[in-house]
C-alpha cells in the first residue's frame, strides 16, 4: 500500500509505477535522507510536537535502518517510489504507528530539497580535494620543468619559446579558478530549505534553526517557494564541472597532440596507455582521449537540466526529479577523471630534448629580434618588416636566425651588432620576460612558492 494511497480507490498502473519511481536513482541519497530525519524528529521532539520517546524510538531505529542499509540488508523497492518514502516504510514497518508521525512538519518537497543540498554539500569538498591533489602535482611537475624550454604556440603554430613549467602552470589558474567557483557554489547550497514544507511552510512551531545546525548548515531559507523550487545550487555546481571537464579537456587535447609521433614531447606510462587490437606497434592516449570525450556527457547533464527548469511554474514539479541523474552524472565523472588524469601526468616521462629541439626550429626568437631593433631605437613596425625579411631570408636558404652571420644581418639593417646573438638565444628569450605572469626562470619559481602557499592554505 502506497504512503499516500488514502484518496485514491485504485492501485497504480504498474508502467506508471516503473515511470514515476526514482529509488533506482535516488537511493544514493539513503545516508542524507536518513541523517536530515533525525535531525527532523529530534527538533518535533524537543518542541513538543511529538513525544519525546517517539522522537527518540525515531531516531534510533533510523540509525537502525542506515547501519542496515550499509551493511546490505535493506531491499528498496519501486512500490515505495524513492528514497524518502521507501526509508519511511521500513520505519512504519518497524515500529508501526510511531513512524507514522515523523512526516509531520514536512513534504518530500523540501526533504528532497535538504538531501540534495548535503549531498551537494559533501561532493564539493570531495571534488575540492581532488582538484587540489590536481594541483599539487602540476607544481611537482612545474619545479622539475622550470628551465626546460618548449615552443609556446598560437595558431598551434610555433610563436615564442617559453618553459613547460609555465604552460603547466596555466593548468594551476584554471584549477584555482575552478576551486573558487565550488567554494563559491558551496555559499549558496549551504541554506537549509527545510520547513518549507510541501510549498507554503507549515503551522506547526518548528526551530528550524536547530535543524539547521544539527545539519551543519550556515543559514535558512527565507522563502518558501523558492526553497522547494530552487535547484540553481545543482545548475552551479554542474556549471563549475563543465568548466573543470573543459580545462581537463583542454589538457587532454595537448597531451595526446604531445605524445603524438609528430611532437614526442612526452610519453605516457604504460600503465597509462592502451595498445591496438590490430596495430601492434600502437600505444593509444585513451585517458586523455576519455576524458575529453566525457566532456561532452557533462555539459549535456547542465544542458539537460537548465532546460528541465526552464518552463516550471512554482513551486514543485515532479520534472524536478530529474535533477539528480544530471547532477549525479556530472559529479561522478568528473570524480572520475581528476584522478586517473592526475595519475596518467604524474607518470609520464617529459622528452626535455624535443621539446627544446622544438622551440629551436621556426623562428620563435623573431620577436626578440625585433625587439632588439627597437632597443637600438628603431620603430617596432620598420623593425617588425626587417625581421620578417630576415626571416623569408632563412626560409629560403633552410636557415634559422641564429645561423646567420653578422654580417647577413648587416646587409639587411647596420643597426646590427654581435650582441643580437646573445638576444636571440632562446634562454634569453625566456628569462627577459621576468614580469609578473612570464616565463622566466625567477618568475616561475616565485610563482611556484605562491602557488605551494595557496594549497598550504586552501
Ligand atoms: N522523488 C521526488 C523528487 O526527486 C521527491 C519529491 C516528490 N514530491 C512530490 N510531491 N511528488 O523530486
Amino acid at each position: 500500500m502506497k504512503l499516500w494511497s488514502g484518496r485514491f480507490s485504485k492501485n497504480t498502473n504498474k508502467l506508471l509505477d516503473d515511470f514515476n519511481s526514482s529509488i533506482s536513482f535516488d537511493q544514493r541519497l539513503y545516508k542524507q535522507d536518513i541523517l536530515g530525519s533525525i535531525a527532523h524528529a529530534t527538533m518535533l521532539g524537543k518542541q513538543n510536537i511529538i513525544s519525546k520517546d517517539d522522537s527518540v524510538l525515531i531516531s534510533n531505529t533510523l540509525k537502525d535502518i542506515l547501519n542496515d542499509i550499509e551493511t546490505g540488508n535493506v531491499q528498496f523497492n519501486v512500490q515505495s517510489e524513492d528514497i524518502h518514502m521507501n526509508i519511511e516504510k521500513i520505519l512504519i514497518d518497524r515500529i508501526g504507528n510511531i513512524g507514522k508521525k515523523l512526516h509531520t512538519a514536512r513534504s518530500r518537497n523540501d526533504q528532497i530539497a535538504l538531501d540534495m543540498r548535503m549531498y551537494v554539500k559533501e561532493e564539493i569538498v570531495n571534488i575540492d580535494k581532488l582538484l587540489k591533489t590536481l594541483q599539487k602535482t602540476l607544481l611537482t611537475l612545474a619545479k622539475a620543468n622550470t628551465i626546460t624550454i618548449m615552443p609556446g604556440y598560437t595558431h598551434l603554430q610555433r610563436a615564442q619559446p617559453i618553459t613547460f613549467a609555465h604552460h603547466l602552470l596555466a593548468y594551476f589558474e584554471m584549477f584555482k579558478r575552478d576551486r573558487d567557483r565550488l567554494s563559491d557554489t558551496l555559499k549558496r547550497t549551504d541554506i537549509l530549505p527545510l520547513g518549507s514544507g510541501a510549498l507554503a511552510s507549515t503551522t506547526y512551531p518548528i526551530d528550524r534553526g536547530f535543524v539547521a545546525e544539527s545539519l551543519n548548515f550556515s543559514a535558512i531559507s527565507i522563502n518558501s517557494l523558492d526553497a522547494v523550487s530552487d535547484r540553481d545550487f545543482c545548475i552551479e555546481l554542474i556549471n563549475t564541472l563543465s568548466l573543470i571537464m573543459m580545462h581537463l579537456s583542454r589538457f587532454s587535447e595537448e597531451i595526446v597532440l604531445w605524445c603524438s609521433y609528430e611532437f614526442k614531447f612526452i610519453e605516457l606510462d604504460d600503465a597509462y596507455s592502451t595498445g591496438s587490437s590490430i596495430m601492434p606497434q600502437k600505444k593509444n592516449p585513451d585517458i586523455a582521449e576519455l576524458v575529453r570525450g566525457k566532456t561532452g556527457r557533462v555539459y549535456g547533464d547542465l544542458l539537460g537540466l537548465l532546460t528541465t527548469l526552464k518552463g516550471l511554474p512554482l513551486a514543485y514539479n515532479k520534472d524536478m526529479q530529474e535533477d539528480k541523474e544530471a547532477t549525479f552524472d556530472a559529479i561522478d565523472t568528473v570524480k572520475m577523471c581528476l584522478p586517473i588524469f592526475t595519475d596518467m601526468i604524474t607518470t609520464m616521462k617529459v622528452n626535455k630534448k624535443s621539446m627544446y629541439k622544438a622551440a629551436s626550429n621556426g623562428f620563435l626568437n623573431a620577436t626578440d629580434a625585433a625587439d632588439y631593433l627597437v632597443k637600438k631605437g628603431l620603430a617596432f613596425r620598420d623593425a617588425h618588416e626587417i625581421i620578417g625579411k630576415l626571416v623569408l631570408y632563412c626560409i629560403n636558404n633552410n636557415l634559422e636566425l641564429k645561423d646567420l652571420s653578422l654580417e647577413e644581418y648587416q646587409s639587411i639593417s647596420n643597426v646590427f651588432e654581435d650582441d643580437i646573438f646573445t638576444i636571440i638565444s632562446l634562454e634569453e628569450c625566456v628569462n627577459k620576460r621576468n614580469i609578473v605572469g612570464g616565463p622566466a626562470i625567477k618568475t616561475i619559481e616565485q610563482t611556484i612558492e605562491s602557488c605551494e602557499d595557496y594549497c598550504s592554505n586552501s
